[in-house]
């Protein structure tokens, strides 16, 4: 059973259900991780936790060292990666409070260090990206959704977006013509680290507000923060029972 490691997005430095056993500071080739890394169980099961805007929630999504992050993860024996993301809504099923497992993802970012294979001492590679999700964690969230009684959509295409100011309307109009139902700022390059690292990863999207221009009412820090507020219990006990699952052996 590989460990599984929690990437704590906007309102989740920390969440309800976590038990934190240890916290440590990790330096890795890359720099140091955003967050002390946490050593903890949830629903029972050994997680480990990294807070991806920092502790204090204090790192813009442009200014993350993804690459420690991930790097943290991989030293620390994490081989699945679930990453929370709160997110604006494109597609209109996708309205605030709607949770999401995408399973694609459009990369608008930009001047972020988002690979491993940078220069000589790793050399050259391409690692095939087609699905940048994993499959199995997707359908493993899936199943714990429906065991807890949680709706959850399945699929959709996340716009990663390069912040830390929203989108203007016509980028959002741009994002849905390109096919993106979501918009968001961390996933990119998160996923794809994830994966030059070999690490499974899939992303708990959680809708926060309608994208730029799809809604009459602006776009506030209080409106998102209260909208997190709302989905966190839901998600502490979708991801209590994703552990479990995990867990228990396959009959
Ligand atoms: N755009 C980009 N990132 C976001 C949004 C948004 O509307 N909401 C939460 N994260």
């Amino acid at each position: 059973m590989s460990v599984l490691a929690i990437i704590g997005g906007s309102g989740f430095s920390a969440f309800p259900g976590l038990e934190v056993r240890d916290r440590q500071p990790v330096e890795t080739r890359y720099g140091t991780t955003s967050a002390p890394l946490v050593q903890g169980r949830i629903g029972g099961q050994p997680v480990c936790f990294l807070a991806r805007h920092g502790s204090e929630h204090r790192l813009p999504p442009h200014r993350i060292n993804y690459r420690a992050n991930i790097q943290a993860l991989a030293d620390a024996g994490c081989s699945s990666v679930v990453a929370l993301a709160a997110v604006g809504g494109i597609h209109p099923a996708c309205s605030p409070g709607t949770l999401c497992v995408p399973d694609q993802l459009v990369d608008y970012t930009y001047g972020r260090a988002h690979s491993f294979f940078d220069d000589e001492s790793e050399g050259v590679c391409h690692v095939d990206f087609t699905e940048p999700y994993s499959q199995a964690l997707r359908q493993q969230l899936l199943s714990a959704a429906a065991a807890a009684g949680i709706v959850l959509r399945d699929g959709g295409t996340y716009a990663v977006s390069q912040g830390p100011r929203l989108e203007t309307a016509a980028e959002v109009r741009r994002m849905a013509r390109d096919g993106c139902d979501l918009v968001g700022m961390t996933a990119m390059p998160e996923a794809a680290l994830a994966r030059e690292r070999g690490l499974g990863y899939a992303t708990l999207a959680f809708v926060v507000n309608w994208g730029a221009g799809l809604s009459d009412e602006a776009i506030t820090m209080d409106a998102i923060n209260a909208q997190i507020e709302r989905c966190a219990d839901d998600i502490g006990r979708l991801l209590a029972v994703f552990a479990e699952q995990r867990a228990a052996p396959v009959s």
